[in-house]
C-alpha cells in the first residue's frame, strides 16, 4: 500500500485488530531486557566504557557516537544506518506522522483532524525541526517551540502527579486553541543579565529569562520554560540498561567528590508500572512512547490510548474547550484521535533517529578540550560512553557502544538554574543531564544561532557552562579560572561531538 493510504488507513480507517498488548506495535517499548551479562562481558563492557585518561590520539570507535548506525552522511539525525530494511517502512510512516500538519475537527479527511481543542503548535515537527533543539525565542513572536509548564506546588497532586495541574490552564499554557474555543494568553519574555569575571581579564554576559503571561497567572501558580530538545539518538538512550544508569547514581554522596545523581522513578502510562525517567528536562517520560503519547496530548491537544482524553490539557474550568467536537472516530478500533498503531510508528521513527560520525576529533585542539573536559569533572555528569543492551528483536540497538555524554539522572544544578516547578519526581533545582552528542551542530540544524540549557537561556556552550551550579559548581569555577586558550579548546571539543 502507498505511504500516504497506508497513514489513511492508520489513522482513520484501520479495522486490525489492535488488543492490549499489540497496542503499541512498532517500536520496542519495554525497558531494555536487563542486561543480564556473564560476569566476563560486565568486565569487557566496564573496561571499554570507563572514560578515557590519556588525550594524545582518539579512541577506538569515537568517530561512532551511535556504534554500527552511525551515519556517515553528516546529516543530523539521519535514521540508523544498521536498521533491518524490514524496519524501513514503518520509519517513514512514522516520520511522516511526525511532520503531519493536523487540522481540528471535524473535517472530511478524518484522518488528520482532532487537533485541539488547546494546542501549542500543529506538527511534532513544528517545534522539533530537522530533529534538532527547538528554536531560541526571537524576543519579538510568540515562544517559537518553547513551552511554559504550569502547576500548583501548594495543591495536592495525584499519583504519579505529584504536582496539581493548574485548575484553570492545566499542567501547560497553550497559546493557540481552534476556532470558538479561547486560548490560554500569550507568553512574553523579559531578560536580566549580569556580566561575570573570567580567567585572563575575559567576562562573559549571562542573561535569565522571566516569563511575562498575559493575562496573568495566579500568583499562586508556579512555571518551568522548556525548550524542545534535539531528539537524535534518543532510541539508543532508551536502549540502555537500566542496571547501567543505576549504577552511576550516588544520591548520598558517597564518594564524597560533590556530585551525587539521583534516578528519577516515574509512572510510565505505556507500561502502567513506575520506571526509570529518561526523557524530558526533568527526566519525566521513561520511554519514548510515553514522551510521544504525552507530546500528542498536551502540545497537539490529540488523543492516544495513552492519554485517551480527546479534550487533552483543557481543566473541568474550561467549558468552551470541553464542548468543542473531537476527532475521535467509532469506526476506530480503539477509537482515538491517534491510534495505538500510529503512536507506535511515531516511536519507531523517534527509536530510530541516529547521529553522525564525528569530525576533527584528531584536531590537537580538540584533543586539548578533551582532556580539560575530563580534568574539569564534566564526565561526573556527561558520562561520555554506554553500551546498549543486548535486544535480539531490535539488532540496531542492540549492544552496541555510544557516545551520548549523559547519565540520564537528575542532579541538583543550584538555585541560578532552578525553578518553583518541581517535576514528577524532581525537584524545583533538579535537572536530568542533558546528552551532548550532536551539540556542536545544532546552530547548523536549526539554520541559525542555537540557544542552550532547559529555558534557553544560554547564547553559546560557555555561557550553558558557566550557568552550572549546584553539583556542578566545582567544575564551572575549573573552567571560569582554567587559561582561556584550554578554556577555547574545551569549547571547541564540545564544538566537535
Ligand atoms: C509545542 C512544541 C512541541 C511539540 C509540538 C512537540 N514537542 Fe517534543 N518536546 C518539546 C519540549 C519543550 C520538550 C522538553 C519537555 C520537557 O522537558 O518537559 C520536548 C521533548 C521531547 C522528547 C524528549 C527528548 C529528550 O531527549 O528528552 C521527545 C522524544 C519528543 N519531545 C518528541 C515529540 C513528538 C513525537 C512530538 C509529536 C507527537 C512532539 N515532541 C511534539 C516541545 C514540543
Ligand atoms: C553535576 C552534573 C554536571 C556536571 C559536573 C556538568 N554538567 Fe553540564 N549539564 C548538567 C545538567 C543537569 C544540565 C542541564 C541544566 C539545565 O538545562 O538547566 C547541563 C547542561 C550542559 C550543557 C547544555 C546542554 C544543552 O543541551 O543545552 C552543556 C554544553 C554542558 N552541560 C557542558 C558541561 C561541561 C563542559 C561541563 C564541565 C565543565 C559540565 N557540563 C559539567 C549536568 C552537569
Amino acid at each position: 500500500m502507498p505511504a500516504a493510504a497506508r497513514i489513511r488507513s492508520l489513522l482513520a480507517l484501520s479495522l486490525c485488530a489492535l488488543g492490549p498488548a499489540g497496542a503499541l506495535g512498532g517500536g520496542s517499548l519495554a525497558d531494555p531486557i536487563p542486561s543480564a551479562r556473564s560476569a566476563d562481558e560486565a568486565a569487557r563492557v566496564a573496561a571499554v566504557t570507563t572514560p578515557a585518561t590519556t588525550f594524545t590520539a582518539p579512541e577506538p570507535f569515537e568517530a561512532r557516537p551511535a556504534g554500527a548506525g552511525t551515519a556517515m552522511n553528516g546529516r543530523y539525525a539521519a535514521p540508523l544506518a544498521n536498521l533491518p530494511p524490514a524496519r524501513g517502512m514503518d520509519v517513514v510512516l512514522g516520520e511522516a506522522l511526525f511532520e503531519k500538519l493536523w487540522v481540528p475537527a471535524p473535517t472530511t479527511t478524518r484522518a488528520s483532524d482532532g487537533l485541539g481543542p488547546l494546542f501549542n503548535a500543529r506538527s511534532c515537527a513544528g517545534c522539533h525541526p530537522g530533529d534538532g533543539r527547538g528554536a531560541p525565542f526571537d524576543g519579538t513572536t510568540r515562544v517559537n517551540g518553547m513551552v511554559l509548564k504550569l502547576g500548583r506546588p501548594d495543591l495536592a497532586g495525584l499519583p504519579g502527579h505529584p504536582v496539581a495541574p493548574d485548575p484553570l490552564l492545566g499542567r501547560q499554557l497553550q497559546d493557540r486553541a481552534m476556532p470558538g474555543v479561547p486560548n490560554e494568553g500569550a507568553v512574553g519574555l523579559d531578560w536580566t543579565e549580569e556580566v561575570v569575571p573570567l580567567s585572563g581579564g575575559e567576562t562573559a554576559s549571562l542573561r535569565r529569562p522571566v516569563a511575562r503571561v498575559t493575562p496573568a497567572l495566579a500568583p499562586e501558580t508556579a512555571t518551568s520554560l522548556r525548550l524542545p530538545p534535539q531528539l537524535g539518538g534518543v532510541g539508543l538512550l532508551e536502549a540502555i540498561p537500566a542496571t547501567d544508569i543505576l549504577a552511576l547514581a550516588d544520591p548520598e554522596d558517597a564518594d564524597g567528590d560533590g556530585v551525587s545523581g539521583r534516578a528519577a522513578w516515574v509512572h510510565s502510562p505505556s507500561s502502567g508500572t513506575t520506571r526509570l525517567g529518561r526523557f524530558g528536562w526533568k527526566a519525566e517520560a521513561a520511554s519514548l512512547a510515553d514522551m510521544a503519547a504525552s507530546a500528542f496530548s498536551t502540545d497537539l491537544g490529540l488523543s492516544t490510548p495513552l492519554y485517551p482524553d480527546p479534550a487533552g490539557d483543557c481543566t473541568a474550568a474550561q467549558a468552551a474547550c470541553q464542548a468543542a467536537p473531537t476527532g475521535e472516530d467509532a469506526g476506530l478500533r480503539d477509537g482515538r484521535e491517534v491510534s495505538g498503531e500510529a503512536l507506535g510508528l511515531v516511536t519507531a521513527y523517534l527509536a530510530a533517529l541516529g547521529q553522525p560520525t564525528r569530525e576533527r576529533l584528531d584536531d590537537p585542539q580538540v584533543l586539548t578540550g578533551k582532556a580539560a573536559f575530563h580534568a574539569a569533572g564534566c564526565t561526573a555528569c556527561h558520562r561520555p560512553k554506554f553500551v546498549t543492551a543486548r535486544d535480539g528483536a531490535d539488532p540496531a540497538r542492540s549492544f552496541q557502544l555510544i557516545w551520548p555524554y549523559t547519565d540520564l539522572l537528575l542532579h541538583d544544578m543550584g538555585p541560578g538554574l532552578a525553578d518553583a516547578l518541581p517535576g514528577a519526581d524532581a525537584t524545583g533545582a533538579e535537572w536530568r543531564t542533558p546528552a551532548l552528542w550532536g551539540i556542536g551542530r545544532a546552530s547548523a540544524v536549526l539554520g541559525r544561532p542555537a540557544s542552550y540549557l532547559h529555558d534557553g537561556r544560554a547564547r553559546s556552550l560557555l555561557e550553558a557552562v558557566l550557568w552550572h551550579g549546584g553539583e556542578a559548581q566545582g567544575a564551572r569555577d575549573r573552567v571560569a579560572a582554567m587559561a582561556p586558550e584550554t578554556r577555547a579548546a574545551l569549547i571547541r571539543f564540545l564544538e566537535s561531538l
